[in-house]
């Protein structure tokens, strides 16, 4: 019963997500693309708060970060020195009956869990996609699009230490898509072959990693919950040495309690040396850092703080997702932090029928539009038009009625306390961002 409630949440969040315009289906007038999405009029609103307010605390306001964006497709010896040629890669066994194909470590049991067939013997599957450079498909042009940002920040570790003259510790912090041909994919967003991702590689002395790994894993956690994700939903799990990845000598999972159970939001990982040593070797250039007081040159371990952009957007709908009785009424809100909700403001004339009201409100919506998403709607009555607007989480709902005409005022309705305001129409565009103010 409690896992049908559940799932009943995930499946009410896919389809106000459709019907509102948060995510949709990859391609789905051809029948979508398996494990694909499209983000809509809010969602692609909803990434786009979540990846400014993870640049301007992980690089603005902070002095030791550096930003970067590199290319999607890298040097294909970057592959092979990060391990992922070799390692990337996932069991995979295949129904013998049905031809379904299954991660050999998420299967319960030891036949299909489709059809109950029997399976085959387990073979690696290499995650990375590949493609062709230039014209001729041949090896020598196989290039990957790549299943990490990390890489792209290693092998510009001089680059970038040198150009802004950078002393340790600093840290180079990335927000850009990746790519896995993943064999088991679904829970909606959660494990896409398309995805976007949000990391940090903290170069650091060696001696003192373990002190940035507890701090990066604080720092990271507190994030979540600023950002309002509640504290019982999200937890720290460290992983044991048989699951740590070829490169990491310690990590822990920031985890969210999702409607079918803890999943990994983020990982921080201590990287060690590992990466700067194996681009040296592959390349042939010392991606090393000279230190001034020491008169040395010493390889930097690097601490890694690497988010998913869709994971945690789909834990913030989660986490703010509530039903509500409102005098004997369902009301359904979206009651996203005032940072991450879509729109702002919405501007609702109370009678559409009178133009001169219409017209006003109208104004209003233009007046305000600007420093942050403010929409308009007069589609339906007055009741539709506040359910429509909790639902995606817009903040105020600001309605324009006759009073208005001689008044010039309008009245303003909290999203989440229902309390109205009347407030001069001058002082609309101050009260906002008073709204929106950063505390
Ligand atoms: N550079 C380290 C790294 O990539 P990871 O744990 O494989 O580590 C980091 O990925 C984060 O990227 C995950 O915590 C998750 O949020 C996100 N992520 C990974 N695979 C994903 C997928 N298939 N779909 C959506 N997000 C994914």
């Amino acid at each position: 019963m409690a896992k049908a409630q559940e799932t009943n949440i995930m499946d009410k969040i896919v389809s106000l997500c459709k019907r509102r315009g948060y995510i949709f289906q990859s391609s789905e007038i051809y029948g979508g693309l398996g494990s694909t999405w499209d983000y809509g009029p809010l969602g692609v609103e909803l990434k786009r708060n979540l990846k400014a307010w993870w640049w301007r605390n992980m690089v603005y306001e902070r002095g030791d970060m550096e930003g970067l964006d590199a290319a999607i497709l890298m040097h294909p010896k970057a592959w092979e020195a990060s391990g992922h040629t070799k390692s990337f890669a996932d069991l995979l066994v295949e129904c013998k009956s049905c031809n379904g194909r299954f991660r050999q470590d998420l299967l319960k049991g030891e036949s299909c869990p489709e059809c109950g067939g029997e399976l085959s013997s387990p073979r690696r599957f290499n995650l990375m996609f590949k493609t062709f450079l230039g014209s001729v498909e041949e090896e020598a042009s196989t290039v990957y699009l790549r299943p990490e940002t990390a890489q792209g920040i290693f092998v510009n570790f001089v680059n970038v230490q040198g150009a802004m003259r950078r002393r340790l510790p600093f840290g180079i912090a990335q927000i850009g898509k990746a790519f896995r041909n993943e064999i088991t994919t679904g829970g909606f967003t959660f494990r896409s072959r398309e995805f976007e991702q949000m990391e940090i590689e903290f170069f650091v002395e060696p001696e003192s990693a373990k002190r940035w790994f507890d701090y990066w894993t604080e720092e990271r956690l507190n994030w979540y919950v600023d950002l309002g994700i509640r504290r019982d939903n999200i937890r720290l799990r460290e992983h044991t040495q048989d699951e740590l990845a070829h490169y990491a000598r310690h990590c822990f999972d920031i985890e969210y309690k999702f409607p079918s159970g803890w999943a990994e939001l983020e990982g921080i990982a201590n990287r060690t040396d590992f990466d700067l040593k194996k681009h040296s070797e592959f390349s042939g250039k010392q991606l090393s850092y000279h230190d001034e007081e020491k008169k040395e040159w010493i390889v930097p371990y690097i601490i890694e703080p690497s988010g998913g952009v869709d994971r945690a957007a789909l834990a913030f709908l989660v986490d703010a997702y509530r039903e509500e009785k409102v005098r004997g009424e369902k009301r359904v809100v979206l009651g996203l932090d005032r940072r991450l909700a879509p729109i702002k403001a919405a501007v609702l004339p109370l009678l559409r029928n009178r133009p001169e009201v219409v017209s006003m409100a109208k104004k209003i919506w233009e007046n305000m539009r600007g420093p942050f998403r403010v929409t308009y709607d007069d589609t339906a009555s007055i009741g539709r038009l506040y359910r429509r607007q909790d639902e995606v989480g817009t903040l105020l709902c600001i309605t324009v009625d006759v009073q208005s005409l001689d008044d010039k005022k309008v009245t303003v309705r909290d999203r989440d306390t229902m309390e109205q305001d009347r407030v001069p129409i001058e002082n609309l565009k101050p009260y906002l961002a008073e709204k929106m103010e950063v505390k």
